[in-house]
């Protein structure tokens, strides 16, 4: 275990880059190389974007001591200093610290973002209580080390929500089966719904942050928006759940980034994807490399159930089978427990379509940490 894990960035020297014609994706940091992340570094001829530069330990039930776990997560935030400090653009799809970086921290993470532009989830709308308390203390610290004297307050206005979105109308599968459904389901919909409309008050209650610049830094928000850089386009959807359908847990922002016929697709926290619209949206995409979230069966029987997983399945067959992409690096929650028995179909299928689906620290010559630690 020692000599797989002691120096990351000497070891994956070249291992850790994935190529298309005209883009280069290098994979930073992810859950099987032993710390919350899923940080990437695209890199294209007209720019360079650094995606989700944040990392945390490993949850408290993984095998391994505590004092692994954060050394493992120090080893992630060489990485990405390392590789993300000369990127020009940042993108954030949530906030959540192992995605953004800790308030407590951007000090010494500043060399990340200090005069660059920051594409990042919009902390207004489409976004829980938690994490727009977080995206808050993040984007008012980026400010501070930016150079921004003025307190961040004054850069608050009213609330200019309207509901341009329906989710029920963007989500007609998924809808129309929690609609059907009966007993306890049928309750657990009508909860979520009842949340849904609550937060809803609150974006529209709320004082809003408007995007600023200041000291060269660039904070625009990037849900459902394109932006051009040369000949690189990169494309955010619209806000897309965290995980199940209604999760009060909030939402991400997903992207592409096409280069000359080439694209890539990084999901963020899609979990699986367990929602059957967002496999369609990595479909449609048509990409060559994909970075997806898988899902976290180490929370199986209290945050998610059969029922998910049975969804997982059957949305990554339809991936392989109908996107067929040359990778696809399938990391980040499902590593962190034992995951390869419950995906098998996952895996056969990908076999039988010959697509290459693997973890990073695999794609990098290295079995996922799970599989290399005692099980408890
Ligand atoms: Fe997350
Ligand atoms: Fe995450």
């Amino acid at each position: 275990m020692k000599s797989k894990t002691e120096s990351f960035s000497e070891e994956f020297r070249g291992r850790d880059i994935i190529t298309l014609d005209s883009i280069k994706v290098r994979l930073l940091f992810f859950d099987s190389l032993g710390a919350k992340c899923s940080s990437v570094l695209v890199e294209t001829p007209d720019v360079s974007i650094l995606i989700d530069p944040g990392a945390a330990g490993l949850q408290p039930s993984f095998p391994l001591p505590r004092e692994e776990k954060i050394r493992l997560r120090e080893e992630a935030f060489k990485r990405i200093r390392h590789y993300g400090t000369s990127s020009d653009i940042v993108v954030i799809t949530h906030y959540h610290y192992d995605h953004h970086v800790h308030p407590s921290r951007i000090g010494e993470m500043a060399c990340l973002f200090r005069g660059k532009t920051l594409l990042v989830k919009d902390p207004n709308q489409w976004i829980n209580r938690s994490q727009r308390s977080r995206a808050l203390k993040f984007l008012s610290e980026i400010y501070r080390i930016s150079g921004g004297n003025e307190p961040f307050e004054g850069l608050m206005e009213t609330s200019r929500f309207k509901m341009t979105s329906d989710p029920f109308e963007r989500h007609p599968k998924t809808t129309s089966l929690w609609r059907r459904s009966k007993g306890k389901k049928l309750k657990v919909y009508q909860a979520k719904k009842r949340w849904f409309e609550k937060i809803v008050e609150s974006w529209k209650r709320n004082k809003w942050v408007r995007i600023f610049e200041v000291g060269g830094t660039k904070i625009l928000f990037a849900d459902g928006k394109e932006f051009t850089f040369g000949n690189t386009r990169i494309k955010f959807t619209l806000p897309l759940f965290h995980g199940q359908f209604l999760d009060n847990v909030g939402w991400v922002i997903g992207l592409t980034v096409e280069h000359a016929g080439n694209k890539f697709l990084f999901s963020s926290d899609l979990q699986g994807p367990i929602i059957e619209e967002y496999a369609e949206w990595i479909i449609n995409s048509k990409p060559e490399v994909i970075v997806a979230d898988g899902p976290p069966l180490y929370t199986y029987g209290f945050m998610i159930g059969k029922e998910d997983i049975k969804n997982v399945i059957d949305n990554m067959q339809r991936i392989i089978c109908e996107a067929r992409p040359s990778k696809i690096i399938w990391d980040h929650h499902i590593c962190r427990g034992i995951f390869k028995p419950k995906m098998r179909e996952v895996y056969s299928c990908a076999k039988r379509k010959r697509v290459n689906i693997c973890t990073a620290a695999e794609h990098m010559g290295l079995k996922p940490l799970i599989e290399r630690v005692k099980p408890p």
